[in-house]
């Protein structure tokens, strides 16, 4: 029998380092109508003929319900480009599971939104890429899509749901941060998620003509702090800084493996949404493997679980069950090494090298980005 709690090469005891899952994000397709240069899906997009079926997605969401699941996340790409979201909402409410709608807004009709209300869905997020018209089209590689976002917020609340506006900010778009934060307003939002660019996947090949300058930080974070005083009671926001420029890393998914998981549009178990950068894991899918048997023994989830894997500085870091090492796909991305200290605290060795880099890009002149999109995504193979 295989030993539950084994990494590769190496058995480990990890029945102390994570509990059960709570929330889920669902990747129903890597179809999407935008293009969004800062995308943090994996550069090899799936083939619509690898996405799980309807039954296949019930039958995890039935056994998500069984392992402690609480709320799942139907992403993308764009999860309404799936003609059965309904069953899956269905499903979902079904069996239990609070479930929150990720999506560009621009292909939801009025009838749609009431028939997937109907159905159980209990949120709905919204993204949007610019105040203006021309920053959203620019941004997103799709035209007229403001105007379509606005209508979705407005059915979302007509249906009585509750709306979140998402906001994935850079340094093309953070001149319009104060447009955007009085837009999530005129839009009935209750809460608007302020996000600079993680920068894994799409995003990462992206870097230079995404991260913002030092200024830009300083300037968001002065509009954001004003925003929430003047906007308390009226509209909540959330705000991530750039990694970057942090001088300590995030807790990245609470912690890996710990609370937390991800499904590929292929059924792959993932500890977080941009785990396939790590090229070098294996996933286990839901196609082979049931849903349990993968949470306690896939070797990916068990691999950077607890702190026995971590190296120095991290072993002996005070923080080190606070932020569990920061991101790995991020120590991935600029070290090279999924196990490295993430690059974004302080204490890391590339530390200062990464801020460097930061900010020679942020000032190169180098606005071009690629879209996200298959045919780019075949060019890259
Ligand atoms: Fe993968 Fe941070 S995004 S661990």
């Amino acid at each position: 029998m295989d030993d539950p709690f084994r990494i590769v090469g190496k058995a480990v005891d990890a029945r102390n380092t994570y509990g059960l899952p709570l929330a889920v994000l669902a990747e129903l397709t890597h179809r999407c109508p935008l293009q969004c240069g800062y995308c943090s899906n994996p550069i090899q997009l799936e083939q619509a003929s690898r996405e799980m079926t309807t039954e296949q997605w019930c039958s995890a969401m039935t056994q998500m319900a069984d392992l402690g699941v609480l709320q799942i996340h139907f992403s993308g790409g764009e999860p309404t480009v799936r003609k059965d979201l309904e069953q899956l909402v269905q499903h979902a409410s079904d069996v239990g599971l609070y479930s929150n709608l990720i999506t560009s807004g621009v292909m939801m009709t009025r009838d749609r939104m009431f028939r997937l209300a109907d159905a159980g869905l209990s949120h709905v997020q919204v993204s949007i890429q610019g105040a203006t018209g021309q920053m959203s089209d620019l941004i997103g590689g799709f035209k007229n899509a403001l105007p379509k976002k606005h209508d979705t917020a407005t059915w979302t609340l007509e249906a009585g749901l509750a709306l979140t506006v998402n906001a994935v900010v850079h340094r093309q778009n953070l001149p319009e941060l104060p447009q955007i934060i009085e837009k999530a307003v005129e839009w009935g939002a209750a809460r608007l998620e302020v996000a600079n660019v993680q920068y894994y996947g799409w995003a990462l090949k992206n870097r230079q003509a995404l991260m913002p300058t030092f200024a830009q930080l300083e300037d968001t974070t002065n509009i954001v702090n004003e925003a929430r005083a003047r906007l308390k009671g009226i509209l909540e926001i959330d705000y991530v800084i750039p990694d970057y420029y942090a001088a300590r890393p995030k807790q990245c998914m609470g912690g890996w493996g710990r609370q937390f998981f991800n499904i590929s549009p292929s059924g792959h178990v993932l500890p977080c949404h941009a785990a396939e950068t790590i090229t070098e894991l294996r996933f286990d899918s839901l196609k082979e493997r049931t849903l349990e048997w993968i949470w306690h023994n896939s070797d990916a989830m068990n691999c950077f679980r607890g702190t026995d894997w971590m190296p120095e500085p991290c072993k002996s870091c005070a923080f080190k069950e606070i932020d569990f090492g920061g991101c790995r796909c991020q120590a991935y991305a600029l070290a090279k090494d999924a196990s490295a200290t993430d690059p974004a605290c302080a204490k890391s060795p590339l530390h200062e090298a990464i801020f460097r880099t930061a900010m020679a890009e942020s000032i190169a002149s180098e606005d071009d980005f690629i879209y996200r999109n298959f045919a780019n995504a075949r060019a890259d193979s």
